[in-house]
This record gives structure tokens, C-alpha cells and sequence, in this order.
């Protein structure tokens, strides 16, 4: 019997089962590397003080409740589309990348539900999703496609969660949101070290209109981010964050990394660009030329009507009826 396939194929065995090989190659490569760092340095919403007092004004509890609501979906849409990507990993072959999104999960996992901890411990709720529909559109549009869409969109995310938890956790005095943001980034920092990794693999293999496939995929979510960042614009400016410094310093990372992976406008492939951390997102900020907002290009995707249909979709499955 060939070992290519060997558990797949029958109809007792779903497609999202059958993996390549049962003794594959575990090359020593990064990805490997990710996958230990990740399973070496867990943590809990257990292991930060509950017991100190939250140091925000009313107005800016509210206000950070509203700011979190995108993260705190992004938390779980991650984990549940990584829980669907895994599979695909398997049946092609990319063991030490499935085994990395492995520990992803558990990432994804933790984030969101020391997110959900930190919501009760504020007293609030995130915001309603009919009041920030371009949150739906932004999940619909990143689980399409293959393999490299679904890590293209998790770069991309992981760009704004770095930017995000740097500005509105770390860059705050609160000492709770604070830790946790610290916590989360180092977490965050993997998930940017794979993507860029997988994708400066991928990438130069792909045709021309590939890329540029990628390339409006970027643009799409931009698009949808600044009309959600407009919607919380007066959230963002009680921690003193403005936000086109903030869009300005999301865009030059992806920009960064658009170049790193071998994405551009024109199509040149590959820099130099080393990658090195752009720093902090409060710094001096870029001057980006991001595609221009426009909310009416922003709603052309159709979307799934509530969240329980599209973590259903990101899962690949309908969700168990309650
Ligand atoms: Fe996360
Ligand atoms: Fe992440």
C-alpha cells in the first residue's frame, strides 16, 4: 500500500481527516522552532492580578469596551479558522506549519478568553455586531481562498492586534490591561515570525495574478478597517490614541511586510527589507499612501447574518444546535 494518503479517502473518513503521510518528514526548520517556543512559554488569564484596581474613567471603560469588540472577534475567529486550516496543513504535506498552527490555537484560545474575563471584570459588554457590520465583512473576506489567503489574513490581523494592544494596552496606565497586552504581544509576535516565514516561502512561487490577488485582498481589508476604526474614532481619543496615526502606522506595516513576503504594487518580488520590528505604534508615523476608504466598496461582499453563522463557516461546519 502507497503511504501517500493512507488514512484518506474513504466515505467513512471525511476529507478533513485524511493527512499525507503517517511517518512524515519533521524538517528542523522555523517553523518547528515556533511550535516549541509557543508550547514552552503558556500562560493563563490565571496568572495576572485580578485583585488590581481598574485605573479608567467610566468614559473610558466604555470606551475601551468598544475598541476591544473587533479584537476580542478577531480572538476567536483566529482560533476557529486555524482549527480549519489545520487539516488542510496535514493533507499537504506542511507538517512543522500544522504543528505550529497547533500551538496557535492554544494562543488564539487563551487571548480570547482572557479578553472575556477582562469584559466582566470592566462590567461591559462588547459592542452589538449590527452596530459595526464591517466586522462581519472583514471575517467573510479573510476566510476565503487557500491556505496562504487564510495566513495572508492572519498576518494582516496580527499587524493590527500588535499596533492595537502597543497603543491601548502597554501605551496605558492600567496595570491589568496592561500585563495582559504584554502577554498577548509576545504571543502575537509568533503569529507575525510564521506568517511572514510561510509566506516568504509561498509567495515567489505564485504567479503574477496570484499576487495580485493578495495584493487586493490587502487593500480589501484596509478599506473595511478604517470605516471600523472611523466608527470608534471618539473611543480611541480618550487614551489619547488618534486614529489616522494609528491606520498610518497598521499601513506601514503591512507595507513592510508586503514587501518582505514579495508583494508590491508593481510586482517587483522580494526586498532586502530585514523585517526588523517597526517599533511602537505611537512613534513617528509613517506617510502611507493606503487605498482610499470606501465604505460602498467595503459592502459589495455578502456576508453570513449572525455570529453564529460564520464561526460556523470559518469552521467549515455547522455549529451544534444549542
Ligand atoms: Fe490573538
Ligand atoms: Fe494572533
Amino acid at each position: 500500500m502507497s503511504e501517500r494518503h493512507v488514512t484518506g479517502g474513504s466515505a467513512a473518513q471525511p476529507s478533513a481527516f485524511r493527512v499525507a503521510r503517517v511517518f512524515p518528514d519533521l524538517p528542523d526548520d522555523l517553523l518547528l522552532n515556533l511550535f516549541h517556543k509557543g508550547a514552552k512559554v503558556q500562560w493563563t488569564s490565571r496568572d495576572l492580578d485580578w485583585d488590581s484596581p481598574v485605573v479608567m474613567t467610566d468614559r473610558q471603560r466604555e470606551a475601551l469596551a468598544h475598541l476591544l469588540t473587533p479584537v476580542y472577534f478577531g480572538e476567536q475567529s483566529a482560533m476557529a479558522g486555524a482549527g480549519g486550516i489545520l487539516p488542510k496543513l496535514l493533507l499537504a504535506g506542511e507538517t512543522t506549519a500544522a504543528l505550529y498552527v497547533s500551538s496557535f490555537i492554544m494562543d488564539e484560545a487563551r487571548h480570547f478568553e482572557a479578553l472575556t474575563r477582562l469584559y466582566r471584570q470592566l462590567g461591559l459588554e462588547p459592542t452589538k455586531l449590527r452596530r459595526i457590520p464591517e466586522l462581519l465583512r472583514y471575517h467573510h473576506r479573510i476566510r476565503q481562498g487557500d491556505r496562504a489567503d487564510w495566513v495572508w489574513g492572519i498576518l494582516f490581523s496580527d499587524v493590527i492586534a500588535k499596533h492595537f494592544y502597543r497603543s491601548f494596552g502597554v501605551a496605558q496606565a492600567d496595570p491589568l490591561f496592561g500585563e495582559m497586552s504584554k502577554q498577548i504581544l509576545k504571543d502575537e509576535s509568533r503569529h507575525l515570525a510564521f506568517a511572514d516565514h510561510y509566506l516568504r516561502r509561498e509567495v515567489p512561487k505564485m504567479e503574477p495574478e496570484r499576487r495580485r490577488a493578495l495584493v487586493e485582498m490587502r487593500d480589501d481589508l484596509f478599506r473595511i478597517l478604517s470605516a471600523m476604526t472611523e466608527r470608534v474614532r471618539a473611543d480611541a481619543a480618550q487614551f489619547e490614541v488618534d486614529s489616522d496615526e494609528y491606520l498610518a502606522a497598521v499601513w506601514a506595516d503591512i507595507e513592510k511586510f508586503s514587501r518582505r513576503i514579495g508583494l508590491s504594487d508593481d510586482d517587483s518580488g522580494p526586498t532586502d527589507d530585514d523585517g526588523t520590528d517597526s517599533g511602537p505604534a505611537r512613534q513617528e508615523p509613517a506617510r502611507p499612501t493606503p487605498p482610499v476608504i470606501s465604505l460602498a466598496s467595503a459592502q459589495k461582499t455578502a456576508v453570513p447574518r449572525c455570529f453564529g453563522c460564520l464561526l460556523a463557516a470559518l469552521c467549515g461546519r455547522r455549529l451544534a444546535p444549542a
